[in-house]
């Protein structure tokens, strides 16, 4: 292996052009070749991003020695197949959120890649983030104080698309796995493993959930959270505390901007201005900024490749617990028979 990883990607779509557009930014990583099921879109694909190799058939992709690792960008029913066979070709594995779409599926690939000694995880962005890490180092600083509260949304109107990946059971739809995975990493990052939660969550007319809301219980903190394709929200994340508040940008899940108010009231109309999206110069408002190089893939790419280099299988801030510990809540959540009306809060 040289000093950067030379990346194959399996899929074209929106999160693999991030992915490829990214690696441009990442010294420790190189785009080397993409596989499509169509020779258009790869040929389309490796114009855009200066790719040199084009595959339409995934095993002879990584049978090709062009490539030392696999991001996998296809819908989230396709990635264990994926993942597996990288792993079956001793090849490393960056996989989209979320990994696989049930726990015993995630341990299964982990053992397997842990027994290889290969590097696998969930290409979970935020994790990887500065913005977050300053709002988590505030917190811990006691920069608000004690924590009394925590909101995060991800919701947006998606009409109506029987052929859209999110409202498709068959390519693994729905808000929980695709948007839900974000407002439960940082509540996690921010506050810890959950010590209880209730959920509950509103149909599509697919069957899968395109509304869910939860409460997320981790030690005195009360946390709500929510995600759908529904209907707008602002996308942002509050911490409240008793000294003061933290906001982590719209959208928070790719937060490049933290805001900080070191009073409670300031934190309320702070809140307010962002939610407005009204959030230039306000007094008594902090502000820490942290613009992307690229679409923000790029540390989590970095990360994944400086950690494939050193031989190590798993990385600190995304370690294979977290995803199963975040798959855990939303198979649970699942399991429940949907509701007309959520009524949590
Ligand atoms: N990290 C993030 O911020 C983020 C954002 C969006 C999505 N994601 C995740 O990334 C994955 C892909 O999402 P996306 O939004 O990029 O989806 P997308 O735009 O629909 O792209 C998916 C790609 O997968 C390939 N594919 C293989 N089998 C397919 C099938 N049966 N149907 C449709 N496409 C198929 C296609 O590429 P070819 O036609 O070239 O084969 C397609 O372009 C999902 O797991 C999603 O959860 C992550």
């Amino acid at each position: 292996m040289g000093k950067s990883i030379r990346w194959g990607v399996v899929g074209t779509g929106q999160i693999a052009s991030c992915f490829g557009g990214d690696c441009s930014h990442v010294e420790s990583a190189k785009l080397a070749a993409i596989c499509s099921r169509s020779e258009e879109a790869g040929a389309d694909y490796a114009r855009r991003f200066g790719v040199d190799h084009t595959f339409t058939d995934l095993d002879t992709m990584l049978a090709s020695g062009m490539i030392d690792a696999l991001y996998i960008g296809t819908p989230n029913t396709y990635h264990a197949e994926a993942a597996d066979k990288a792993l079956d070709h001793g090849l490393p594995v960056l996989c989209e959120k979320p990994m696989v779409m049930t726990v015993t599926e995630a341990e299964r690939l982990f053992a397997k890649a842990a027994d290889k000694n290969l590097f696998l995880m969930e290409a979970l962005w935020t994790r990887f983030l500065p913005a977050p890490a300053k709002a988590i180092e505030l917190v811990k600083d006691g920069a608000i104080g004690d924590v009394t509260g925590f909101h995060a949304d991800f919701s947006f109107d998606m009409p109506y698309d029987r052929d859209h990946r999110l409202y498709a059971p068959e390519l693994g739809g729905g808000a929980l796995y695709d948007l839900g995975v974000y407002p439960l990493n940082v509540a996690d990052m921010v506050l810890g493993p959950a010590s209880n939660i209730e959920s509950q969550w509103i149909a599509a007319p697919t069957g899968v959930d395109q509304r869910a809301a939860m409460v997320y219980q981790a030690g005195d903190v009360t946390a709500r959270l929510e995600c759908g394709f529904d209907r707008d929200t602002p996308m942002m994340c509050t911490i409240a505390g008793t000294k003061g508040g933290i906001v982590l940008a719209p959208p928070f899940y790719g937060a490049e901007e933290v805001l900080l108010a070191r009073d409670t009231g300031t934190f309320a109309s702070m809140a307010h201005a962002v939610r407005q999206q009204r959030s230039g110069e306000m007094a008594g408002v902090e502000r820490f900024t942290y613009p992307h190089a690229g679409t923000g893939l790029e540390y989590e790419i970095e990360a994944a490749s400086r950690t494939i280099l050193a031989g190590e299988t798993t990385h600190s801030k995304m370690p294979p617990e977290k995803t199963l510990e975040i798959l855990g809540i939303i198979e649970q959540a699942l399991a429940q028979p949907p509701v007309d009306t959520i009524t949590l809060w």
